[in-house]
């Protein structure tokens, strides 16, 4: 458990080789003592998420002193023959792994009693309330079809939405794996450090990349969507009025593009105020490299892969070869 803290700390750049493995044995120390009161382990020794009888299967099978030796099914039915088992098992709460149970669209799930879902995490407060009432609509009228009841996920209507957006905005087309099952439990303490954050340099964009098993070159190319859609004014507000002492204004910015933001959003703007993250084509999926080559990057996070020079030569060719982004863009989302 210390070296694995002691990697995952590592793994982000600006903290490498900067906590000690003392330093993680002690607050360990200091968190078990507190844990009994708090840790939704002991609230919850049995996972909620599993259906109480197969619990209890489970408890038989393996007791708490059980022998490391001792191995069991994976699934509770069928176990020596191909089929569809698996996903039924998982409709019916009977998932032997908790990463069996689904991870997706966990976005869409409400905050409810004590639990603060994902949704309601500070950054995901922006999110467009249209864009949730889209996935419900379009669930509810799939689940209106007998035939279709409970068989398309709001996961798979998600990834199908980015697919068809992006089409319909001029951007490629490309295959998804459909059949996902919905993710069941959603925390607001699960956004904490997954997101990358619009000042960021390449370096810590590309840790963050790298731990969702992603390359630099997938973190450029997916760096392109930002073609399409808004971004409140506070996300980059740092660049057009207190970059630095010297500087208020960030210099890799376009002076003239400088200007248009601070119009847009005048130091005094309410927060709820959102401008097209595209000055040129807000609509069409293109031109986002283009733009960087023109100091328009909206975020430090979009302008730093042309000033990096690990990153420039990629970001170049494809500004000049929209072929070729389009399928570094599929590469990376496929
Ligand atoms: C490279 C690191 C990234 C950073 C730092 C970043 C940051 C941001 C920020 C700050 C916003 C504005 C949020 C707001 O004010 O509401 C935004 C919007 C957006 N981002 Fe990113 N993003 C990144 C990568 C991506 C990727 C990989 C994709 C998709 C492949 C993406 C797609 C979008 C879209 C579509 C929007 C517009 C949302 C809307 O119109 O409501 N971004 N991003």
């Amino acid at each position: 458990m210390v070296m694995k803290a002691k990697a995952a700390v590592d793994a982000v750049s600006s903290c490498k080789n900067k906590v000690s493995c003392a330093d993680i044995l002690t607050m360990a120390a200091r968190d078990v003592v507190q844990m009994p009161e708090n840790a939704n382990c002991y609230k919850n020794p049995v996972d909620p998420t599993l259906i109480p009888s197969y619990a209890a299967e489970l408890q038989q099978q393996c007791p708490k002193n059980f022998d490391p030796n001792t191995v069991i099914a994976l699934g509770p039915s069928t176990t020596g023959i191909f089929d569809n088992m698996y996903y039924k098992n998982l409709q019916n709460g009977q998932g032997l792994l908790t990463s069996d149970q689904g991870c997706d669209a966990s976005i869409m799930i409400q905050s409810s009693g004590s639990n603060t879902a994902e949704k309601d995490h500070q950054d995901n407060l922006s999110l467009a309330g249209d864009g949730f009432d889209m996935v419900n609509k379009a669930k509810a009228a799939a689940d209106a079809v007998p035939s279709c009841r409970n068989k398309v996920s709001c996961a798979d209507i998600l990834t199908m939405a980015t697919r068809d957006v992006i089409k319909m905005a001029g951007g490629p087309s490309y295959p998804v794996e459909l059949g996902r099952l919905d993710g069941l439990s959603s925390t607001a303490a699960s956004v904490n450090g997954k997101l990358p954050i619009p000042n960021w340099n390449l370096d810590q964009l590309n840790d963050m990349f790298a731990f969702n098993g992603l390359t630099q070159i997938d973190m450029i190319a997916l760096s392109g969507a930002h073609t399409l859609g808004f971004s409140h004014c506070d996300q980059f507000a740092n660049r057009i009025y207190n970059f630095s002492k010297q500087n208020p204004l960030d210099p890799t910015l376009n002076p003239s593009y400088a200007t248009q933001l601070q119009q847009l959003c005048p130091k005094d703007i309410t927060p709820l105020v959102a401008i097209h993250m595209d000055p040129n084509t807000p609509t069409t999926f293109d031109m986002y490299f283009k733009n960087l080559q023109q100091g328009q990057g909206l975020f430090t996070s979009d302008q730093v892969l042309y000033t990096d020079t690990r990153s420039k030569q990629t970001m170049i060719s494809w500004a000049n070869d929209p072929k070729a982004f389009n399928d570094a863009f599929i590469e990376a989302m496929t």
